[in-house]
């Protein structure tokens, strides 16, 4: 069973992405994750491709452990081409196995952070340190290194996009603490973790598709921690092509300008939405997805989707960091 993974399937680039993926009938399922579970509904009725409808938040860590349980038992089962049941087409409930994988990952951290506390001492096991061992075993069960799947595997990521992602306008005293953590949460360690969990179910001809933004090539004051962990996402996703080079995985950073999404309906909810006057211009989704898709298919690391996310791209290589911002600074008040 060959499958496309979607995050943030509910609305804008995602969604399209889900769209992309269901008109080009390569993928016997299309799992499109999101919260918002009427949403993902409504994409599977307008698909032609079965939809598997996952509701997860994936800014909590358990979300990974539910998603990677998901994969093991769709690999475990092996189905077979086009194999989907009501379970897999009906809206996923959160598994206890799957917590309890997730959970194990935590404990692991945690046993961690009393061993760094301790100060490392590593002489004298007690009976904390014996039990510690057994589940560092299962943890370590649960997040196995990457991989590329087996020939064996009957299920396979043919395609991920990692979607999920949101931005907050407001300079660094507008910004709430978890506002702050949700944004670096959602948008670096879930893609990673989510695409660290596909890996060992890809092979040769699989695609990847992690979505930036042209804030990824400057600092950008007023969207400061956004603009960083896009460049995070487009640094991460560059070194993991290169590490997986001769492959035959395709691995593509999208850095699209403005994009007309709920994106900056959601951006300005902050205590000074207004910090980025009038975003423009704005791209459409569509040929964003387009246009993205064709250059990870031709297996290029880097989408800009336009002309100004291009020159931006750029620029960042000419022009210095600080007048850049200043350029920004004007820019954002009109
Ligand atoms: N639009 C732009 O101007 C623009 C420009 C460059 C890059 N981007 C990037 O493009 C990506 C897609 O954004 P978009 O423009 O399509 O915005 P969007 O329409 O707001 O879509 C964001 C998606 O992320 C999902 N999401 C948000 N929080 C989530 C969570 N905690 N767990 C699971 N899913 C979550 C949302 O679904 P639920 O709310 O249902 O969970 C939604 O499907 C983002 O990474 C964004 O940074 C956007």
């Amino acid at each position: 069973m060959r499958v496309a993974i979607i995050t943030g399937a509910s609305s804008g680039l995602g969604r399209e992405y889900a769209r992309y993926a269901d008109a080009r009938h390569e993928y016997d399922q299309i799992w499109a994750i999101a919260r918002r579970v009427e949403r993902l509904e409504e994409l599977a009725k307008e698909c032609s491709t079965p939809v598997r409808c996952i509701p997860l938040d994936l800014g909590a860590r358990e979300s990974i452990g539910e998603l990677v349980q998901m994969m093991d038992e769709a690999s475990a089962r092996g189905t077979g081409s086009g194999g989907t049941d009501a379970g897999e087409t009906a809206c996923d409930e959160a598994t206890s196995e799957a917590a309890g994988a997730s959970e194990s990952i935590v404990e692991l951290a945690q046993m961690m952070d009393e061993a760094s506390a301790r100060g490392f001492e590593t002489s004298g096991a007690d009976a904390d340190e014996t039990a510690c061992d057994e589940a560092a075993s299962e943890a370590a069960g649960a997040s196995e290194p990457i991989g590329v799947a087996e020939d064996g595997d009957t299920f396979e990521v043919g395609l991920l996009v990692n979607a999920a992602g949101f931005g907050k306008f407001g300079m660094y005293d507008d910004m709430t603490q978890e506002e702050v953590d949700s944004m670096i949460d959602l948008n670096c360690r879930a893609l990673v973790d989510i695409t660290q969990a596909c890996l060992p179910h890809m092979r040769k001809g699989g695609h990847i598709i992690e979505i930036a933004s042209s804030a990824s090539f400057q600092p950008l004051p007023g969207l400061n921690v956004y603009a960083a962990s896009k460049a995070f996402v487009r640094s991460y996703t560059r070194a993991l092509r290169f590490e997986l080079r001769g492959k035959g995985i395709y691995v593509t950073a999208v850095c699209p300008i403005w994009v007309k999404t709920e994106f900056i309906k959601v951006a300005r909810e902050t205590s000074n939405g207004q910090t980025v006057k009038h975003p423009w211009p704005q791209a459409n989704a569509r040929n964003v997805v387009r246009w993205s898709s064709f250059i990870n298919r031709i297996n290029y690391p880097v989408a800009t989707c336009g002309l100004v996310p291009f020159l931006m791209r750029v620029a960042d290589k000419i022009i210095p960091a600080p007048l850049i911002m200043w350029i920004w600074e004007g820019l954002r008040r009109i």
